[in-house]
């Protein structure tokens, strides 16, 4: 696992930002998988400025939803899909038709959820998984006690994770309590997985994840089984880091034809 401490969350888009462009500009037509919620807004920025200046085209790229809510029509502003449509459809080339999510209208839940993981692997797998940790060090949806080896199906939210996402919504009574999201085993089978968490609220989760032991009561931990893990964190989200000299270290002096 590589682990950058950058300055800021604008430092870490630009960072991943390149690295999207990166394997885009080898493979244009990648397969990207793509987290909500507010620490990859600042990738998408990114992405939107580059394609802005004619450096990036996202016009043959696929890309799978980590998670989305149950029970929110797909037209809400905090559904996932509208989330991604806004801070990332609409600034750049990607086609709405090139995006999907699991299919949370569904009647048959379970069925949508295997339809699922059918289509990300006939798409080829996901080459960049972007993801977020949440506050009790969840990725996806993967509450504490998640299976290491679960596929996509559907979870219930902590109170925790409920009252983390409350911000998003009028009250916390509106926040749903299920969700279908991409299981570990699922997230551990992209190609690559970059986990961005800015702010002190996110070190304990951080720390446990990149340090801990491997273990379901932090999902988080399971990229540690991953042979290209890449974790984003500006230093407040690295202050609980043990190793934190060493991974500056690291990063000021890796080769640069090594990239991310
Ligand atoms: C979102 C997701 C979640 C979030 C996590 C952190 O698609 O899967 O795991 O990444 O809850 O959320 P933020 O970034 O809002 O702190």
């Amino acid at each position: 696992m590589e682990v950058v401490i950058v300055d800021g969350p604008d430092e870490a888009g630009i960072l991943v930002g390149g690295a999207v462009a990166a394997l885009v500009d080898a493979t244009p037509t990648a397969v990207l998988g793509l987290a909500t919620g507010s620490s990859p807004v600042v990738v998408y920025r990114d992405l939107a400025r580059r394609h802005v200046a004619g450096d990036l085209s996202l016009a043959r790229v696929q890309a799978f939803l980590l998670d989305e809510y149950v029970g929110l029509p797909p037209d809400h502003p905090q559904s996932y899909r509208s989330f991604i449509a806004r801070e990332l459809e609409a600034r750049v080339d990607l086609a709405d038709a090139a995006v999907q999510a699991p299919d949370i209208q569904s009647d048959d839940l379970v069925a949508a959820c295997a339809a699922y993981e059918r289509e990300i692997a006939a798409a080829g797998g996901v080459d960049l998984q972007l993801l977020g940790i949440g506050t009790d060090g969840h990725i996806g949806f993967n509450e504490p006690g998640s299976s290491l080896a679960s596929r996509t199906r559907i979870k219930t939210l902590t109170d925790q994770t409920r009252r983390d996402n409350a911000r998003f919504f009028a009250s916390l009574d509106e926040v749903p309590r299920h969700v279908v999201t991409q299981g570990v085993g699922t997230i551990l089978e992209a190609r690559h997985l970059v986990l961005l968490a800015f702010g002190a609220a996110k070190a304990a989760a951080v720390a446990a994840a990149v340090e801990g032991p491997v273990t379901a009561m932090v999902p988080g931990s399971a990229l540690q089984l991953h042979p290209h893990a890449t974790v984003v964190v500006d230093e407040p989200a690295a202050a609980g880091l043990h190793l934190a000299g060493y991974y500056r270290e690291t990063w000021a002096h890796k080769p640069s034809w090594q990239g991310l």
